[in-house]
């Protein structure tokens, strides 16, 4: 049986380390946390967050740090290696050793795939993997669901697309990997050469109804979520790469005419060129929204990780 019990003092690294009772109970805390947010809780009083930031974060880092002020708990950290011990040489695993000794929770995002495995082993404290390189962003995965669910009353039954940049894009990898648990039909769009990774195609195959395709506005009318995403300029060795596929999917107004009405088009957020700003005023536009459910949603995981709930 799942319970508040199941996450307290767990590390959240992989959406692959998730079930459905397991994703359900975080969804229905985080709809808990609605109402908490507004009454300025104390349920994480005393409470030490450490939000580590190798990598560049607006919403993630801020998020985390707003959800863990908004339950009266408090927060350290970097938003940048710049100015820490990184900067002479030391360690991840030093680094997560020390701070575990400065805090009761560990938020981190840092460039490498295994970063947050490695940290978890290290710290004594529990570990939350904010992004890991190109490989997970599980807590993005959530709050997306959690945002779904919101704006639909039901994840399963949905069409839903992840166009863009699937094979460098972590929060796709995640968000697919946590669909193989419901009952949908998802659609993997990209270019040719950013096809999803082999590593997400493996964890879903048999579990998830999914297609392939380069070709987003064929399948448009059908679909009741489309999830964009930028391409991850950051992540490509040859520039050349990176300046030919930038523009692969540009979705303004124009583009959206013969989606359903009720369409939601989504986005974790920075967009580049994705997203015209003309579809920000238009029902479809669910990506402001989204970036909301990211403090719902961590309030929901810091308070059961820290066994608060
Ligand atoms: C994403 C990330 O960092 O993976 N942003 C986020 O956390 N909301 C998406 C991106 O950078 O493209």
């Amino acid at each position: 049986m799942v319970n508040a019990e199941t996450f307290k003092g767990r590390n959240i690294i992989s959406m692959r380390e998730f079930d459905r009772a397991e994703i359900d109970f975080v969804l229905d805390t985080a709809d808990d946390m609605v109402k908490l947010e507004q009454e300025r809780s104390d349920l994480l009083k005393g409470k030490v967050l450490a939000a580590l930031f190798f990598e560049p974060s607006t919403r993630t880092r801020l998020s985390f740090e707003s959800a863990m002020n908004r339950l009266g708990g408090s927060v350290i950290g970097f938003a940048t290696p710049a100015g820490s011990s990184v900067e002479k040489g030391e360690s991840l695993a030093d680094t997560i050793r020390t701070v575990s000794q400065y805090s009761d929770i560990i938020a981190m995002r840092h460039p490498d795939e295994e970063s947050s495995r490695m940290a978890a082993k290290v710290a004594s404290v529990p570990v939350i993997n904010g992004g890991s390189g190109p490989w997970e962003h599980p807590t993005q995965a959530l709050l997306d669901l959690h945002t779904i669910r919101t704006a639909k009353g039901t994840i399963d039954g949905l069409n839903i697309a992840l166009a863009g940049d699937l094979k460098f894009g972590r929060t796709t990898h995640s968000l697919a990997v946590a669909l193989r648990n419901f009952d949908v039909k998802c659609h993997f769009v990209s270019p040719d050469s950013l096809k999803m990774r082999q590593d997400v195609i493996d964890d879903v195959e048999g579990k998830l109804d999914y297609t392939e395709t380069e070709d987003l506005k064929s399948i448009l009318p059908e679909m009741d979520i489309v999830y964009a995403t930028r391409i991850q300029k950051e992540r490509f060795s040859d520039p050349a790469d990176y300046e030919r596929l930038k523009d692969a999917y540009l979705i303004d107004k124009e583009f959206l005419r013969g989606a359903k009405e009720d369409m939601k088009l989504m986005h974790p957020l920075p967009r580049i060129n994705e997203i015209s700003t003309d579809v920000d005023d238009t029902p479809h536009a669910l990506y402001f929204k989204q970036m909301r459910h990211g403090i719902y949603l961590r309030m929901a995981l810091l308070a059961l990780v820290l066994g608060a709930v």
